[in-house]
């Protein structure tokens, strides 16, 4: 038998420590989640991605009273992005929230498995690391790669 041991390296922050266009990202998610719809978990989530050449895009999550068929912000984000600019890798992508109270998570919002997964396929097609930034009250995670974020995970075969 033989343990292995993976790592993951997340990098902390405060907001005033990030780069000028790091920080501009995770406002834009903060911004995002304004204009998010959710009605049902009042759990209001923002994206703001930048890709390669520049370009920013929001997304936010977007529920129906048909629960299953609600989007999360990351995946609106990035699936507007394989819309809008299908040739174009995602450089980085921010990520907030605000609480039904509305005020923003105190601990950084990390994303769902579905968007991991597609956060990996979209890496593939970067054909580099996404930088992930989850922001908190308390402090913004930097993340340079979804590996440390999904470790072992399923590509295709
Ligand atoms: N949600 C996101 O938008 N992103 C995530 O990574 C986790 C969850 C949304 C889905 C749903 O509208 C609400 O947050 C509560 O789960």
């Amino acid at each position: 038998m033989k343990e292995l041991t993976l790592k993951s390296l997340i990098k902390e922050y405060q907001l005033d420590e990030l780069t000028a266009e790091d920080r501009h990202l995770v406002e834009s998610a903060i911004e995002a989640t304004n204009r998010s719809y959710a009605p049902y978990s009042k759990f209001h989530v923002g994206a703001c991605l930048r890709l390669d050449n520049g370009v920013e895009l929001k997304g936010c999550n977007q529920e129906n009273a048909a629960f299953p068929s609600a989007l999360c912000a990351e995946r609106a984000a990035i699936f507007a992005a394989g819309t809008q600019y299908p040739n174009v890798g995602i450089q980085t992508i921010a990520i907030a929230a605000r609480t039904p109270k509305g005020n923003l998570t105190e601990e950084p919002v990390s994303p769902c498995g579905t968007c991991r997964q597609v956060l990996i396929e979209s890496e593939t097609r970067a054909k580099h690391p996404i930088r992930i930034l989850l922001h908190g009250e308390k402090c913004t995670y930097l993340i340079e790669g979804i590996k440390h974020l999904m470790p072992l995970s399923f590509t295709e075969f």
